[in-house]
């Protein structure tokens, strides 16, 4: 592993996708941020972040046979080695909201920005950020997002938690030819966020389903069951959530 530590940068993932792009970045790089000016979250939103409080970091990783349609491998390996690594912390009812928050009691404490790079039919790299809060006590506007620290009480070494979550989305993503698919997704749907009642909007603002989450789809598409009992599939693109 090759270890970038930046005291500033607007975004670890932007800096990860110029550097790919101007020069060859070495397999499980890793750059690291203790300040990020302008992180951003998924779907074009921004990622705020806190100095001191948050971790900010994101992983070069390549892939030699990687099919483009089962990307959403990645996706389910960062997001379990999240929440393994979350396991020795002690952090409380962590599950994962599709496709790529982590929450804990419901709250989120942690977001997952995945850019995969295709070469025709394959994934040729991705470039994995991943946000946490960690110590953080205040988020302004923010009702949904909580802390480590506001779950747990507990003040964290921000570095023994960035070693502790990085150790573990290795393990997963290392070994990502050996692991069992349909195994692994039996995991990543017993820790998902489902069950509950939920209001799905087809963007932009489109038709409204009230439905309750099954499950995923092979391909990480969201199962929703709706009013009318059908299982309807839904893209990251087409769904905006309203819990
Ligand atoms: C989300 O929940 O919308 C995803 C947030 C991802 C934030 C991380 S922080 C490190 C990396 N760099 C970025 O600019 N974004 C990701």
């Amino acid at each position: 592993m090759n270890l970038i530590k930046l005291s500033a940068i607007d975004s670890t993932n932007s800096y990860l996708k110029i550097l790919a792009k101007e020069t060859r970045v070495d397999d499980r790089t890793v750059v690291i941020a203790e300040k990020q000016i302008s992180g951003r979250g998924q779907m074009g939103n921004g990622w705020v972040s806190k100095e001191g409080e948050s971790l900010t970091f994101s992983i070069f990783k390549e892939f030699d046979e990687l099919f483009a349609d089962n990307q959403f491998i990645i996706s389910m390996a960062v997001s379990l080695g999240i929440l393994e690594g979350f396991k020795p912390l002690n952090i409380p009812k962590i599950s994962i909201k599709w496709p790529n928050d982590i929450l804990s009691a419901n709250k989120k404490i942690g977001g997952i920005l995945i850019e995969n790079v295709l070469e025709g039919s394959r994934v040729k790299h991705s470039i994995i950020g991943i946000g946490i809060n960690v110590n953080e006590t205040v988020f302004t506007n923010l009702p949904q997002a909580s802390s480590l620290k506001l779950q747990t009480g507990i003040d964290f070494n921000l570095d023994e938690v960035f070693q502790i979550i990085l150790k573990s989305v290795f393990n997963y993503l290392n070994n990502l030819s050996e692991i069992d698919f349909s195994e692994m997704k039996q995991l990543y749907q017993k820790h998902l966020f489902k069950g509950n009642k939920i209001s799905v909007f087809e963007n932009p603002n489109g038709f409204r389903y009230n439905g309750i989450i099954r499950g995923v789809s092979d391909m990480g598409e969201l199962l929703i069951e709706t009013e009318n009992t059908a299982i309807k599939k839904f893209q990251l693109k087409e769904v905006k959530l309203i819990y």
